[in-house]
């Protein structure tokens, strides 16, 4: 089926849609006739989003001219509000205007950053957040979010992993899909609806060396098995919205892409979406080297199918020109106003343009509750050795460390509208409030790159006095997201030192790492008792440590990116080809002899300081409970092109604590006529098991789920052998085999 739907869509599809024009529905009459009373200066000006301004005379006569046809980053509800009213009563049609913000993980309850929803492995909780932050947003007039960013990310250094689903396709397909679920609902017109924006459409996440908005290299095979299944994804979950990536790939900026925005947007996913640039994106493929000036911008963006200019005038200064001289068709300026409009009239704006009167829907219990889930499914425990964890209810607890009580780090990147984490609940404040537990605090720095001392030796002193100490560590929000890029991937400032000091007491050590990417932390891990990895988890952050801390909740997060032992590493991800030469770890740099012969080190694919394999790896994840897996068993063991394999795996609660797992179904491919990764995720289920209990997970596999694209760009599974895990991690379990014929 799915090699079929290839076929066609690499060979025949632009002839085929162009055949089998649809009927034009109500909404699209609607669109045309509107169209047809539109002046080319109106049309531009419906391709033109601006930045808010307030109130501003210059903003409130470009509305009136229909100049502007989205507006991003105003969320006074008051002045949405009048803008709006000046669009929809005294602008020659009353096309409404649509407002815009980038309320990513949370507009006034903030979530965990999207890398640590990932990290629930929990679609449902995901889902859910994004509809709270979209009844939120919407009560401030937003209907559109520039939200779910589902960039295949496997570089730590790159700042934006923070706002990714983490390294797997898989995985991002589905939370992408959550995402865009919670925010739309099944009907944009609702009025809590928000239309939500795959972005950046695409590569943005390989940028080269893990620095941002450079350069992309990417193979079409591994552009269509790694990098689009999660926007394709997108549109057919009725993704309203989708925004250009700010690199070039293979040469060409997204911006200026006929092959990413009309060969397969539009043409192969039939997408009638509204696709929108990213910011000024099209005038930065003047700096590219891609265009020559401004107007050689707009006439590559326009005629690549990007329909709005996002704060980049682009457009509004050259577009009319350009059709007048007939180098962009007024066709083509019409299909851009028709996804426009098509919008619009999907969120019920001509109807409902204004933001309802409401006392505001902000910080309800509900929401909150949800925030506390998400934080709480999303910390990862990499360390428990002696059940360090729980701790001891009614001991005298050392809080420690820069993070424990920074409202606005806890908030992690993006949370424009709560960037100071006002109602966040601290770490601090939730362990105050634990009856039974004494608490002292001496945060030992103050913020994550404090380099003073005077701090850890206050720290150190109370340790003496504690029973046990927890220390929070990690990287202030301003670390990570848009533009923060590191090279070096270790604690910043003193941390690593107040971890030596603390742990040199002797007395029991945890670690609360609070972070916006995979940080090396193997020499605190090893200092440590216990560690739980948390990414910056928002407003509710607090009371979801402290019930995990001390037993009330059990941590059941896993990895949705591989942790590497050393930048030098990166990228580094699971689903890697095997090599010729696979890694083995022969010698460390600093176990060879001087003078040793050239080959006495071994000859295989590892680095001689860092080794062959990661800190930890993706899907990793401890509990205060043990599970066992039994062998995955196969309802056949030769899967046919038509049919279905089931496998099913026993697991069993061998601990103490009723608790969640998540089942990981990987899959090899054996032998192929292009080389496969060593594991591939194929699926997952988050279960809960109460100790003593046995339950079984079962996962069903299809050729479609085996399917790569190949050297001649289609896409199927290949006959042959394949390997199957159902795995708690990525790097553990035993395979068993299967053939498919
Ligand atoms: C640039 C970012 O790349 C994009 O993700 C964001 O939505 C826009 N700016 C708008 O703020």
């Amino acid at each position: 089926m799915k090699l079929l739907r290839n076929v066609l869509a690499v060979g025949m599809g632009a002839l085929l849609l162009g055949s089998c024009a649809k009927p034009k529905d109500a909404m699209e009459v609607k669109i045309d006739r509107l169209l047809s009373q539109m002046t080319l200066e109106e049309k531009i000006g419906q391709m033109n989003q601006l930045s808010g301004a307030g109130l501003s005379d210059d903003m409130k006569n470009q509305v009136r001219d229909g100049k502007v046809g989205s507006i991003l980053n105003e969320v006074d509800v008051d002045v949405v509000n009048e803008l709006q009213r000046i669009a929809v009563e005294e602008s020659r049609l009353g096309i409404p205007l649509v407002f815009a913000r980038d309320v990513i993980h949370g507009f006034k309850t903030v979530m965990p950053i999207p890398l640590g929803q990932a990290a629930t492995w929990n679609p449902a909780v995901v889902e859910a957040g994004a509809r709270v932050a979209a009844e939120e947003a919407s009560a401030a007039g937003v209907r559109w979010t520039f939200s779910p960013m589902i960039d295949v990310s496997r570089d730590p250094r790159w700042g934006r992993i923070a706002e990714s689903y983490g390294e797997d396709t898989y995985l991002s397909t589905v939370m992408g899909v959550a995402t865009v679920r919670g925010y739309q609902t099944d009907d944009l017109a609702d009025p809590t609806a928000v239309a939500a924006c795959a972005k950046h459409f695409c590569g943005y996440g390989a940028a080269e060396s893990g620095r941002d908005y450079n350069t992309t290299w990417i193979p079409e095979a591994q552009l269509r098995d790694v990098y689009f299944p999660p926007f394709q994804a997108a549109a057919e979950a009725g993704c309203a919205t989708f925004m250009c990536s700010f690199n070039d790939i293979n040469g060409v900026p997204s911006s200026g892409s006929k092959f990413l925005n009309i060969d397969v947007l539009r043409n192969e996913w039939d997408y009638d979406g509204l696709l929108v640039s990213d910011w000024a994106s099209i005038q930065q493929m003047v700096p590219h080297g891609f265009c020559a000036d401004l107007k050689d911008a707009a006439y590559k963006a326009a005629n690549a199918a990007v329909d709005m200019d996002m704060a980049g005038y682009a457009y509004t200064s050259h577009l009319k020109e350009l059709v007048e001289e007939g180098r962009v068709s007024e066709a083509v300026v019409d299909e851009a106003v028709r996804n426009i409009l098509r919008l619009k009239f999907r969120l019920g704006l001509f109807d409902n343009p204004y933001a309802p009167k409401q006392d505001h829907p902000y910080y309800k219990e509900e929401s909150l509750q949800t925030a506390k889930q998400a934080a709480e499914e999303s910390a990862v425990l990499l360390k428990n050795e002696g059940n360090a964890l729980p701790l001891d209810g009614g001991c005298t607890l050392l809080v420690t460390g820069p993070l424990a009580d920074s409202p606005r780090d806890q908030m992690g990147t993006w949370c424009f509208d709560n960037a100071e984490g006002e109602r966040a609940v601290t770490p601090l404040q939730a362990l105050r409030q634990v009856n039974g537990l004494r608490v002292m605090y001496e945060p030992g720095l103050a913020y994550s790159r404090d380099r003073s001392q005077a701090g850890i030796r206050r720290a150190v002193q109370a340790a003496r006095r504690a029973d046990a100490v927890v220390c929070f560590v990690g990287e202030e929000a301003i670390l990570s997201g848009e533009g923060k890029c590191r090279a070096d991937l270790s604690l910043p400032g003193a941390q690593t030192e107040l971890i030596c000091a603390l742990a040199a007491t002797g007395k029991p050590l945890v670690l609360v790492v609070m972070a916006g990417r995979p940080l090396t932390i193997g020499t605190e891990v090893q200092l440590a008792d216990a560690v739980l990895f948390q990414f910056h988890a928002g407003t509710m952050a607090g009371p979801a440590l402290a019930d995990l801390l001390l037993g009330k909740a059990v941590p059941s997060g896993k990895l949705p990116v591989t942790f590497p032992t050393m930048a030098g590493q990166a990228p580094v991800y699971y689903a890697h080809k095997n090599t010729g030469r696979p890694p083995v770890d022969v010698a460390h740099i600093d176990s060879i002899p001087v003078g040793a012969p050239q080959f006495s080190v071994g000859a295989s694919s590892y680095y001689l300081d860092a080794g062959g394999w990661p800190l930890f790896p993706f899907g990793y994840g401890l509990s205060y409970t043990t599970f066992e897996y039994g062998e995955p068993h196969l309802s056949t063991d030769l899967l046919t092109e038509s049919g279905t394999l089931t496998v099913t795996c026993d697991i069993t609660n061998t601990g103490i604590y009723d608790a969640y797992e998540t089942a990981q179904l990987y899959t090899r491919d054996l032998v192929a006529s292009l080389c496969q990764p060593v594991r591939q995720l194929r699926g997952f289920e988050k279960v809960l098991i109460p100790a003593g209990e046995t339950r079984t997970v079962t996962f069903e596999l299809t050729p479609d789920d085996l399917a790569f694209c190949h050297a001649d760009l289609r896409t199927y599974a290949e006959p042959g052998e394949f390997q199957v895990w159902v795995s708690t991690d990525s790097q553990s379990g035993k395979p068993v085999t299967f053939e498919y014929e």
